[in-house]
């Protein structure tokens, strides 16, 4: 199931690829350190190639769709191969589309009655975005006490120094961020520095990777 493989993965990168030659060395490395869920968002030209052409060639990858803002892009990225998508918010098109849709499903939200909103279709796992302008640590905090059914994953401004505290919350499942793979060290194909950032999961990680 996938809220256990995000559990157990503790981190789920948020890729941004712009080309198939940034993709391949990129799941290469991806699989090399068990980093086997991940996120490619919409925000580039050929993000639906690249998700079509990830789930192809690494069927051990679990790819998400990120950056899935209506109920036309959700087709799309259910027909290119996602096994699940997220939501920066999260509309009711978009929430009752995913709901009767087989493909999991994560909405994003940032305040109470948003959560509510997600909750009432159904979704138990929430994308809390973005986190550290939301609220962060705190906030997560103070909705375990209301929603104590909900898990999250808060993304947006989470990075090594306040990933563990995110973590030892009850309420959250997985944490994710741009941070292991920077859109920067991705065009550069700098996989050297990339693979330098997953080596060192595994000592920021309370289990490792
Ligand atoms: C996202 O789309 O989830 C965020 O842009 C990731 O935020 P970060 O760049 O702060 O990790």
């Amino acid at each position: 199931m996938l809220i256990e493989q995000l559990k157990a993965q503790q981190v789920l990168p948020v890729l941004v690829i712009e080309t198939i030659e940034q993709a391949a060395p990129l799941a290469e490395l991806l699989l090399k350190y068990q980093l086997n869920c991940i996120e490619i968002t919409l925000r580039t030209r050929s993000a639906l190639q690249v998700l079509n052409y990830l789930a192809r060639q690494y069927p051990e990858l679990i790819i998400g769709a990120g950056t899935v803002l209506n109920v036309e892009q959700f087709d799309q990225v259910q027909q290119a191969g996602a096994s699940f998508a997220i939501s920066p918010g999260a509309t009711e098109p978009l929430l009752a589309k995913a709901a009767r849709s087989e493909m999991t499903f994560i909405p994003g939200v940032m305040t109470a009655s948003e959560t509510m909103q997600a909750q009432g279709y159904g979704f138990k796992l929430q994308k809390l975005f973005p986190a550290q302008v939301a609220g962060g640590v705190e906030l997560l905090k103070a909705f375990s006490g209301p929603f104590s059914e909900l898990l999250f994953c808060p993304t947006g401004g989470v990075n090594p120094n306040n990933m563990a505290d995110y973590l030892a919350l009850n309420n959250v499942a997985v944490v994710g961020g741009t941070w292991l793979a920077p859109l920067a060290q991705i065009q550069a194909g700098n996989w050297q520095q990339i693979e330098s950032n997953f080596a060192s999961l595994q000592g920021q990680l309370t289990v490792s990777v």
